[in-house]
């Protein structure tokens, strides 16, 4: 049984339309809806979104992810024996967007099945794919996060639907005799549940609720704050490693001021922060694995690198993953 895992490779996925704030600024001006690149981006630090078209789902995003992580790793997509997707925005309700993108890869018979938890899905399938790993269930996992956030977006209101964009990131994870995953720390409180989520479900064949996003920015804003910061230190404390020892921080994509006050109270310097939030805006799962590939992609952060990889979101949801890369 291998004693750890170890990220061998990464990828990523845009669909193609790219929405620039003034673009979807002016999409939104046509149905009366007003708001400005100006506020977009001194509130969040979002500049552009990529929106997938009508008849492209969450698999079919992270199919794209999945097989850029599989050649980084110099594998073949036979060689998969554990499927892990982190989606909030599944193709069906079911089977898993985990089935279906193992169908697309051409693959049967592994483990396949999504992980649900929002913003934070992406550190929380990581966790659980390392230790799935650890225990001798899989051996290379391939660990997706993949969204189609705009179709949950409610368009007539301005306060969420400039946030949020479509995408997937991916990760093979591989048993190793080398330390990659160090330790993670992963939390829900759902008395938290009504800040933000899509109170809606299927029944009786009628959508019943709104299957719309509904968020309280400001005490999701407040409550991230917090427990980012908070994950951080305990997952530091369990490898017996401190703030100086970070190379990266790759937190979750959602705001650019949530991202800069949890570096600062890490000691950080702006340079070790990751940031995509600005050309991807907020990918719920998919945010973290394609900050992280863009990263590994563009040559800065390199193999023996430490990582720490922060979620939060709905549920309310967190959780950190450090890891030596
Ligand atoms: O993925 C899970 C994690 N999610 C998050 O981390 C999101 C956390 N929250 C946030 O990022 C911020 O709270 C927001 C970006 C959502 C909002 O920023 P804020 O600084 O908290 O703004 P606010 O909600 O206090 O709104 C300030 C003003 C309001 O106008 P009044 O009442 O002051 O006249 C809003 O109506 O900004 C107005 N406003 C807008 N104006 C132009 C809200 N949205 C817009 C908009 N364009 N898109």
């Amino acid at each position: 049984m291998a004693q750890y895992s170890r990220i061998t490779g990464t990828g990523s996925f845009l669909p193609p339309r790219r929405l620039s704030n003034a673009d979807l600024a002016a999409e939104l001006a046509a149905k009366g809806v007003e708001t400005s690149d100006e506020w977009i981006v001194e509130r969040t630090g979002i500049h552009a979104r990529h929106f997938a078209a009508p008849d492209v789902s969450s698999s079919d995003l992270g199919v794209e992810a999945a097989k850029r992580a599989i050649d980084a790793a110099g594998l073949q997509p036979s060689d998969i024996d554990l499927i892990i997707v982190a989606t909030s925005t599944p193709d069906m309700v079911f089977p898993s967007a985990a089935c279906i993108l193992q169908n697309k890869l051409g693959i049967a018979g592994c483990a396949a099945f999504d992980v649900q938890a929002v913003c934070s899905g992406f550190v929380y399938a990581l966790t659980i794919a390392d230790a799935m790993i650890k225990t001798g269930s899989a051996s290379k996992a391939l660990v997706i996060g993949a969204e189609v956030f705009s179709r949950i977006l409610d368009f007539s209101d301005r306060t969420t639907c400039v946030l949020f964009g479509d995408g997937a990131g991916a990760v093979v994870l591989e048993a190793s005799d080398t330390p990659g995953i160090l330790a993670s720390d992963l939390h829900a409180d759902g008395r938290h549940v009504g800040i933000l989520c899509v109170p809606g479900n299927v029944s009786g064949g009628k959508v019943v609720g709104d299957a719309l996003l509904k968020m309280d920015g400001q005490a999701v804003f407040k409550l991230a704050v917090g427990v980012l910061e908070s994950a951080a230190r305990a997952t530091l404390a369990k490898a017996n490693m401190t703030d100086a020892d970070i190379d990266w921080l790759i937190p979750h994509q959602a705001n650019i001021r949530i991202m800069q006050s949890t570096a600062k109270k890490l000691k950080l310097p702006p340079e070790k922060l990751i940031v995509t939030v600005d050309q991807h805006g907020n990918t719920s799962a998919a945010s973290i694995p394609l900050a992280l590939d863009a990263s590994v992609r563009s040559g800065k952060i390199k193999k023996g690198d430490t990582l720490m990889l922060e979620g939060v979101g709905g549920g309310f949801t967190w959780g950190a993953v450090l890891l030596n890369f």
